[in-house]
């Protein structure tokens, strides 16, 4: 333990699985604080006991919580001041993917679903966090997961990559909204990574399927860049580092991390 966030007491969303999961254990292990939410409660008590094996359980709480609810998303934050005595690090994980429908045949309950978790659970967890960071003139760093599907059409669908591209562009209002208040917000645009992100659409479209996974670059990322799938500790030190006082300088950026999948257009 290097104690790079010794200090800090963080609301980790989405930390039940995947990229949320991964970062809640870095940030434990760098002498952090974690309240943890997700809506996954049985793969939360499994984080929880991961905790306690590494002998951290005072510095770890969780709540199951919807990211889509604004009484969950206060409710998170409140839970961390409570315990730990102040927020200042907000973590945001908590996403789906969609099915790959196309922009032609994309319906609109599933459409608005990736937006009302994807986008506008980005803004209610973050204001959550602001409405407590505010009135208690907290200097904190907020570090959204966002994906390179913001800036490329293949590794979503419509929905999805609308979804990132508008949380990249919420995260540069927070930025410039809040940095006199000495708060920073950036966001990590990650590539793919081996998570369960796809159980969030296990049925997927076939024809979207076969324009967005078999066609064109992302069809051949891999050999392109020879490098495998990602993982989610790949991604992790990115986020201690931005949570970290060590990126003091640094806010309103969109951090590309895909092992360069992006070049091979
Ligand atoms: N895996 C990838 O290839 C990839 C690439 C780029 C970006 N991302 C993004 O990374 C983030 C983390 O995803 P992951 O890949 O680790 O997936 P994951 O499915 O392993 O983890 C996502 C977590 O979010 C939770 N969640 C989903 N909807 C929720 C809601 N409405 N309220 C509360 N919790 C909710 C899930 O229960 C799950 O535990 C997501 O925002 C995803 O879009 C993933």
């Amino acid at each position: 333990m290097a104690n790079r966030l010794l200090g800090k007491s963080a609301v980790v969303t989405g930390a039940a699985s995947g990229m949320g999961k991964a970062i809640a254990l870095a940030y434990l292990q760098e002498g952090a604080n974690v309240a943890a939410t997700d809506m996954n409660e049985t793969r939360l008590k499994e984080l929880e006991q991961e905790v306690a094996a590494l002998g951290l359980s005072d510095h770890f709480c969780y709540c199951v919580g919807n990211i889509t609810a604004d009484e969950d998303c206060a409710a998170v934050v409140q839970m961390c001041a409570e315990k730990f005595g102040t927020c200042n690090v907000l973590s945001h994980n908590a996403g789906v993917v969609d099915d790959f429908t196309m922009v032609d045949s994309v319906e609109n309950d599933k459409w608005d679903k990736v937006i009302a978790i994807n986008l506008t659970g980005s803004m209610k967890i973050t204001r959550a966090a602001l409405q407590y960071f505010l009135p208690n003139e907290v200097k904190a760093s907020i570090v959204m997961i966002t994906s390179n599907a913001a800036f490329e059409s293949v590794t979503g669908g419509p929905a999805y990559c609308a979804s990132k591209a508008g949380a990249n562009a919420l995260m540069k209002s927070i930025a410039f909204e809040y940095g006199r208040k000495g708060i920073r917000c950036n966001s990590i645009c990650p590539g793919p990574v081996g998570t369960n992100i796809s159980e969030s659409a296990p049925n997927r479209n076939p024809a979207g399927v076969e324009v967005h996974l078999k066609t064109g670059y992302n069809a051949h990322c891999r050999e392109w860049t020879c490098m495998p799938l990602g993982k989610a500790d790949d991604i992790a030190p990115l986020a201690v580092y931005l949570a970290s006082d060590e990126s003091r300088f640094m806010t309103a950026s969109s951090v590309l991390i895909d092992a360069g999948v992006c070049l091979s257009r």
